[in-house]
């Protein structure tokens, strides 16, 4: 009797183009540069939605009516306070710790602070996201002002989320249009189908951990420089080259050297992200109106020797490109970068955990064995 014949898998290397999850919450075209919420296209939202109001579309699936949209703005507003406790953690962190990390251990601290996170509750699965996607902010904030020896700035509810950050950065109410542009780059760094965070959010999701630990999970796995880390990155080689007339030089050293441009690239996009498009017209009229600096006029001549470079190869800016340049003129600290894409994140991070939970199954992938069998095993003595 012959052998069956098993076709050998095949290893796809980061699961690239492999469905992991069947999903409602948004959509990408990478050739055509489209990126929808829920269906709703991202430019509408970037000009017409908030980011509060994009939350909700992302948890609900709908447009919120005005009754509904007031009371979760409250309800938002409401869940900003932290315990005396929670603050106190953040102060005995260590202040020269990246504040990603402080962020993955509070979110983390946040749940032990609530007894409301039965997942299979539907009024704690509410309460679990609104509660993850009001602190995330503040915490952000407060760790801020405690590791440079501030004073913790409480909450104002009667301001919007990216306002209230703003402000508790800074202690001062920030000008409407700094607030508008930091909503808008919220709302466009809110969810983006199945990158390396949402996946890793998914698969603790799927093991029923209640969402505190996936949000903190999925914040670990952002830090990457090749993930939600390159923002940071960004902003320190435009800050090292220093002025237009040195890009060419650099970015033909650079890639001479094999090396990758941070800010440029993506694994779906393949022609210019749609949202660096919007951040771009943002940071014109940001710079437009509050002064250029070289660093602008770096970026816009980078991005144009990238283009001629590496345009061919579908290697445009991605969303990270334009992100920095933005915060840092909004005088946000190159370290918090990071920490503001996971604020705006974790409302995606949440929307995916709740659809994991319909039909969940947890993961558990297959691999491709490729160590040895049946060894030897000599006793330390003779090795
Ligand atoms: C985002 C990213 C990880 C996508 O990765 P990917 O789809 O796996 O593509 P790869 O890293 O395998 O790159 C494919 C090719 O394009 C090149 N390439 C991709 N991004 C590049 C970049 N930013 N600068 C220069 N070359 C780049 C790679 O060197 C590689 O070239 P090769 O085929 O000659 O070896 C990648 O583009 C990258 O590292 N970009 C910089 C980091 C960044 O901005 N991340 C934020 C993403 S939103």
């Amino acid at each position: 009797m012959s052998d069956t014949l098993v076709p050998a898998p095949k290893l796809v290397a980061g699961l690239a183009d492999v469905p992991v999850v069947a999903s409602s919450v948004s959509y990408i075209d990478g050739n055509k540069g489209i990126l929808e919420y829920r269906g709703f296209p991202i430019e509408t939202l970037a000009a017409r939605s908030t980011f509060e109001e994009t939350c909700w579309l992302l948890l609900y699936g709908k447009l919120p009516t005005r009754a509904e949209f007031d009371g979760f703005k409250k309800r938002l507003a409401e869940q900003r306070e932290l315990p005396a406790r929670m603050i106190d953690m953040l102060r005995a962190l260590p202040g020269a710790g990246h504040p990603m990390h402080a962020l993955q251990a509070s979110i983390s601290a946040l749940g032990m602070f609530s007894r409301k996170k039965d997942i299979h509750n539907p009024d704690d699965v509410q309460d679990a996201c609104l509660r993850i996607i009001a602190a995330t902010p503040v915490l952000v904030a407060a760790f801020d002002r405690l590791r440079s020896g501030k004073d913790y700035v409480a909450p104002d509810p009667t301001l919007d989320t990216a306002a209230n950050f703003l402000y508790m950065l800074t202690g001062a109410k920030p000008d409407d249009f700094a607030a508008r542009v930091l909503d808008v780059a919220l709302v466009l760094h809110a969810e983006h189908t199945m990158n390396a965070s949402t996946f890793a959010a998914r698969v603790v999701a799927s093991t029923e951990a209640d969402p505190y630990t996936v949000c903190s999970s999925a914040v670990g796995a952002l830090t990457g420089p090749l993930h939600g880390g390159a923002n940071e990155r960004v902003l320190e080689v435009l800050k090292d080259i220093g002025s237009p007339d040195k890009v060419e030089p650099w970015v033909e050293a650079q890639l001479k050297a094999k090396g990758k441009v941070m800010g440029f690239g993506h694994r779906v996009y393949k022609v210019k992200d749609p949202r660096a498009l919007i951040l771009q017209d943002l940071a014109k009229k940001l710079f437009e109106r509050l002064g250029s600096t070289p660093i602008y006029d770096v970026a816009v001549e980078l991005e144009r020797q990238v283009e001629k470079r590496l345009g061919q190869r579908g290697i445009y800016p991605n969303v990270d490109f334009f992100s920095g340049i933005v915060y840092a003129k909004l005088g946000i600290a190159t370290d918090l970068f990071t920490p503001v894409f996971a604020i705006s994140r974790v409302a995606g991070y949440c929307a995916h955990w709740m659809e994991q939970m319909v039909g969940n199954k947890i993961f558990r992938p297959d691999q491709i064995y490729t160590g040895g069998h049946q060894r030897e095993y000599v006793d330390i003595s003779l090795r």
